[in-house]
């Protein structure tokens, strides 16, 4: 077996795993850096280069794409799955998971229960969308913000008003959600790999943070999910289209809502709080899906095309 990683940086926590979980398999891997590859298409032909090289076509890919880099990152994804290449993430999912409007769209769309979520533009008058989302306070949120960069609770309609006109100022696309205050600023978030969900953790924010983020100073906890939360995390990677993600669920008094479906979930925190082999499950989900070298014949039946359709 041969698996490239898609990362810029072999010394993330996340990317030495997939590496040593790959290598204990005895299967090839490398780690790609994907802004250095460059894609060669002409007619019934595609390949990629990599430093100066033409790439050897692998069995499988497993993207791990900065959300910064979407745009480029999944332009290699999808190379790769014109290749016929097995990636543990679809480019079309990836690109759905990384907005913010589209994924709430997406999960409403398949009955998964959410906070209560509004999009408008600056065209729209603030006051408004704030009674619209229910009034303050409310949490808005940057479209494609991640690691809780970009979210942000106003308590009073003044100052969500001032807010929002600022962001609006600025043509800034960005959600009005109502907020959950009862989580207390923790929340759930369950790995789920190839309809599995392979481990779960409980993130609470920093002292005096609404936002769990680990990169915001927030600290994880082993979890064990409840049925609905589990059956929660199934319907809404399902509904993304993602093998591999993290599904974030916030505890509300009406029950788990998700917040985000993470389509490049790090592993350290969910390996380090559950003890569980989070890169193992990763390899073994490709080896359930892909049989090496024999590869050209089974793969054109194998690779599902993704039918979302958002
Ligand atoms: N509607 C909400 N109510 C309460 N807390 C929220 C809400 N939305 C987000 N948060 C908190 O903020 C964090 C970051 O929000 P999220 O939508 O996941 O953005 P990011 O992509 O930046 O992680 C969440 O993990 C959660 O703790
Ligand atoms: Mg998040």
């Amino acid at each position: 077996m041969l698996v490239y990683i898609l990362s810029r940086n072999e010394t993330l926590y996340s990317t030495q795993r997939l590496v040593e979980a790959a290598k204990e398999r005895g299967w090839k891997v490398e780690v790609i850096d994907y802004l250095q590859c460059s894609i060669e298409i002409m007619k019934g032909e595609l390949h990629i280069n990599y430093l100066g090289k033409q790439l050897p076509k692998p069995d499988a890919i497993i993207p791990r794409i900065g959300a910064s880099r979407t745009f480029y990152g999944t332009a290699m994804v999808r190379h790769f799955e014109m290749m016929d290449v097995f990636s543990t993430s679809g480019n079309l999912a990836i690109a759905r998971s990384r907005d913010k409007l589209r994924s709430m769209q997406v999960l409403s769309k398949h009955n998964v229960d959410m906070p209560k979520t509004v999009f408008a533009s600056n065209k729209s008058s603030a006051k408004d969308v704030i009674a619209l989302s229910g009034g303050a306070p409310l949490v808005l949120k940057i479209l494609e913000g991640t690691q809780g960069v970009g979210v942000v609770l106003v308590d009073t309609e003044k100052a969500a008003k001032s807010v929002l006109d600022a962001f609006y100022g600025m043509d800034v696309n960005l959600l009005i959600q109502e907020f959950i205050e009862e989580a207390g600023g923790a929340d759930i978030r369950a790995f789920v790999v190839g309809g599995e969900v392979v481990g779960a953790m409980k993130r609470q924010g920093a002292e005096g943070d609404f936002r769990s983020n680990l990169h915001q100073g927030g600290s994880a906890t082993a979890y064990k999910l409840n049925r609905k939360e589990k059956s929660m995390a199934l319907a809404a990677a399902k509904a993304m289209g993602l093998g591999v993600c993290g599904v974030d669920m916030i505890p509300s008094s009406r029950g788990p809502l998700v917040m985000e479906v993470n389509s490049s979930p790090g592993l350290e925190g969910i390996e380090k709080s559950t003890k569980i082999d989070i890169a193992g499950k990763v390899m073994d989900y490709i080896a359930q899906n892909v049989t090496p070298k024999s590869a050209t014949t089974v793969k054109k039946k194998r690779i599902k095309r993704d039918s979302i359709g958002a």
